[in-house]
């Protein structure tokens, strides 16, 4: 990667988080647009996607989720996160979630210089067991192969696309 394509790996909160909230929402937007299954149908506008990131930005402040993002030359252009507020039988789990990069920057290892973060901060929790799910056969999916995730199988029909097509889901885990 050339040093002007140069990537910064940050986890927000608090000011910063509110500050980058509209970056965050652009990403899903994008990805939305871009016709990713990741919990929301079309339509579906920058202002909602706004709003999905502020209910997620309360439970950062709360401590039951981290946000993390890349940045290159200053602009957000893609975030993951981990869900740190599970039942209280499941202390050293965590989940991974909303792992999305913008369409103008993918396929330069962005998504994995992301994961690779998100693990590292989610063992800094404390936590010992990841889980998480994608669509099946997507990117995504050799992707969390790759960074060494299991495989458990996948549920058909599980979730729909944003034009309501359904997809399947494959579930991973990876212990760290
Ligand atoms: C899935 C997603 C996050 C991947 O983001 P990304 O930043 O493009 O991911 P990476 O760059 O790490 O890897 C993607 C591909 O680019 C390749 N790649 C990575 N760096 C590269 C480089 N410098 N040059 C060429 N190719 C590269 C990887 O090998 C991988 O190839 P593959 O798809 O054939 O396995 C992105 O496509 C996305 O946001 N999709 C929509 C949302 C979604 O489905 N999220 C996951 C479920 S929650």
């Amino acid at each position: 990667m050339a040093a002007a394509e140069q990537i910064e790996i940050r986890r927000l909160a608090g000011s910063e988080l509110d500050g980058a909230l509209d970056g965050l929402a652009a990403v899903l937007h994008d990805c939305v647009a871009g016709g990713a299954s990741v919990s929301y149908l079309e339509p579906f506008s920058h202002e909602q996607a706004r709003s999905v990131f502020e209910d997620f930005a309360a439970e950062v402040e709360q401590g039951r989720r981290l946000i993390v993002a890349a940045f290159a030359a200053g602009e957000l252009i893609g975030t993951v996160q981990v869900i740190l507020a599970l039942p209280p039988n499941q202390p050293h789990r965590a989940e991974i979630a909303k792992l999305l990069v913008h369409r103008s920057a993918r396929r330069r290892g962005i998504a994995q210089l992301l994961m690779e973060r998100a693990e590292a901060e989610a063992r800094a929790e404390g936590k010992t067991l990841l889980v998480l799910d994608t669509v099946t056969g997507d990117s995504a999916e050799r992707l969390y192969e790759r960074l060494g995730w299991t495989r458990v199988g996948v549920i058909p029909g599980c979730a729909l696309y944003p034009d309501r097509r359904p997809c399947d889901t494959t579930i991973f885990w990876k212990a760290l």
